[in-house]
């Protein structure tokens, strides 16, 4: 087979610029060695995320000068609303700034003190966003699945005989939703397979609890199913997309992922009566249900985004692309967590540096590395984003200690891809020279967007 190429030519470039590393070591120190506060001028490749990082195309550019301003009734909203329940079959949409929004909402209809959410995974914001509720967040992801080096075709899947026994142990009224996470961000960006969707929404409806999907990632998990899954092979993706959405009630969804878009988000769901007091909410906090705290254009750049991501040939260079650096990284003996996810590569901390503990935060210390070495920035998934304090003070450290390496679509091109890998293979060969970090200043929820840390000697 050839080269599978990037399926777009390019338009309109964006310089980046060059740093030296002395400059590096004096940005990291101001912004104390947290990815997040350092000025993105300051970076050469960003690999922060995947989310609002996209290049819109020609066609959603246009759309932008289309977008209908009105306050209410706009035609881009219409536009939006048509598209989003072509694709998911929901009723009811509901337009949100973007995806932690229509957690916000759904958490403060649903949740509350005494229930349970439980998801594959939750990503950081949904377990927020149901936390601050006063519910729990639970997580039933496989055994497979939390094995960072098992090789199997869907590990983002619920463990559906946890679940199972939860529901049943769970009184009444306890559980008011369950939710899936397509792909499975924290775990990897792992694919759920549709039998698993269909096994763990028929378990729902059997108990009679809603199931919804956060939706981030739809289409790249879609194409993993085409790909691995029996009897999708000439389907085409949106057909699976759409299936996928046949199980849900409802949908989460950040289109600032697979929507190709700077910023957006939406809520949707089929019950009237939770749409209508979600709308209510929505009113008080984002905007009225025809804008939802985004503009017309956005919602323009959203429907034709939703139609341009499960372009076949995207879907191929995105995921080809994302499992060439995945490869590469293997063959030079770096550990990454196995197999490569749909939007990221996340490198095992642990692994890599095995000497230094998990209290001395070993994603932190291989993030601030990839920076001053390389100038790429990366985002630590690992014990400083989810670790937590038992009533001693002493650190509950995560499950697994990744870095995560998000691809922002049709951004980047091969070289700069290859670039990368040149500089984590270099850093791994003088790995044993990376010290641990010590926190200095956290907040008390999230800590990891604003933690201050200071290098241990
Ligand atoms: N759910 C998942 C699975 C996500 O990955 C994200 C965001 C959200 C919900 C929240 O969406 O940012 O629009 O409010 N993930 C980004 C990331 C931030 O870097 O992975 P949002």
């Amino acid at each position: 087979m050839k080269t599978i190429i990037e399926p777009f030519r390019i338009k309109s470039v964006e310089p980046i610029r060059f740093t030296t590393e002395a400059e590096r070591e004096e940005v990291l120190k101001r912004a104390f060695y947290n990815p997040f506060m350092i000025p993105a001028d300051e970076v050469l490749i960003d690999l922060l995320t995947d989310s609002g990082t996209a290049a819109m195309s020609a066609d959603q550019w246009a759309g932008i000068m289309q977008g209908d301003e009105s306050y209410a009734g706009a035609r881009s909203f219409y536009r939006f609303e048509s598209k989003v329940r072509e694709l998911t079959g929901f009723r009811h949409v509901i337009p949100t700034h973007q995806g932690r929004a229509a957690e916000k909402i759904l958490f403060s209809l649903l949740g509350g003190s005494g229930k349970a959410v439980p998801n594959n995974a939750h990503f950081d914001t949904t377990r927020a966003n149901v936390e601050f509720s006063g519910a729990e967040a639970v997580d039933f992801l496989t055994r497979e699945g939390e094995n960072p080096d098992s090789i199997a075709d869907f590990k983002g899947n619920m463990d559906i005989d946890r679940l199972e026994q939860f529901l049943r142990g769970a009184g009444r009224g306890k559980v008011p939703i369950v939710m899936m996470t397509v792909t499975n961000n924290t775990g990897g960006g792992q694919p759920v397979s549709m039998q698993n969707l269909r096994d763990t929404s028929a378990l729902c409806r059997h108990h009679g609890i809603p199931f919804y999907l956060d939706a981030c990632r739809f289409a790249e998990n879609a194409y993993f199913i085409k790909q691995r899954e029996q009897g999708y092979r000439a389907t085409p993706a949106k057909l699976i997309a759409q299936e996928m959405f046949s199980y849900a009630d409802g949908a989460t969804m950040s289109a600032k992922k697979d929507a190709l878009v700077n910023m957006g988000g939406f809520l949707a769901m089929n019950d009237p009566d939770l749409a209508q007091r979600a709308r209510n909410l929505l009113i008080i906090t984002e905007g009225f249900p025809t804008y939802g705290g985004l503009a017309g254009r956005d919602l323009e750049a959203i429907a034709i985004g939703l139609d341009e991501v499960l372009d076949e040939h995207y879907l191929q260079y995105r995921i080809r692309s994302v499992q060439y650096l995945g490869e590469r990284l293997t063959a030079a003996g770096v550990p990454i967590l196995q197999p490569p996810g749909g939007h990221a590569i996340y490198l095992n901390a642990k692994k890599f540096l095995p000497h230094i503990p998990v209290e001395h935060y070993p994603g932190q210390s291989l993030v601030v590395e990839l920076y001053r070495a390389g100038g790429i920035r990366s985002v630590e998934i690992g014990s400083v984003m989810f670790g937590t304090y038992d009533s001693s003070g002493r650190l509950i450290p995560a499950r697994m200690e990744l870095v995560r390496l998000a691809i922002p679509r049709r951004v980047y091109t091969q070289s700069h891809i290859d670039y990368v890998i040149e500089v984590v293979a270099e850093c791994f060969d003088r790995r044993e020279t990376l010290r641990g970090f010590r926190i200095t200043h956290e907040a008390p929820a999230l800590r990891h967007f604003t933690a201050q840390f200071e290098p241990l000697g």
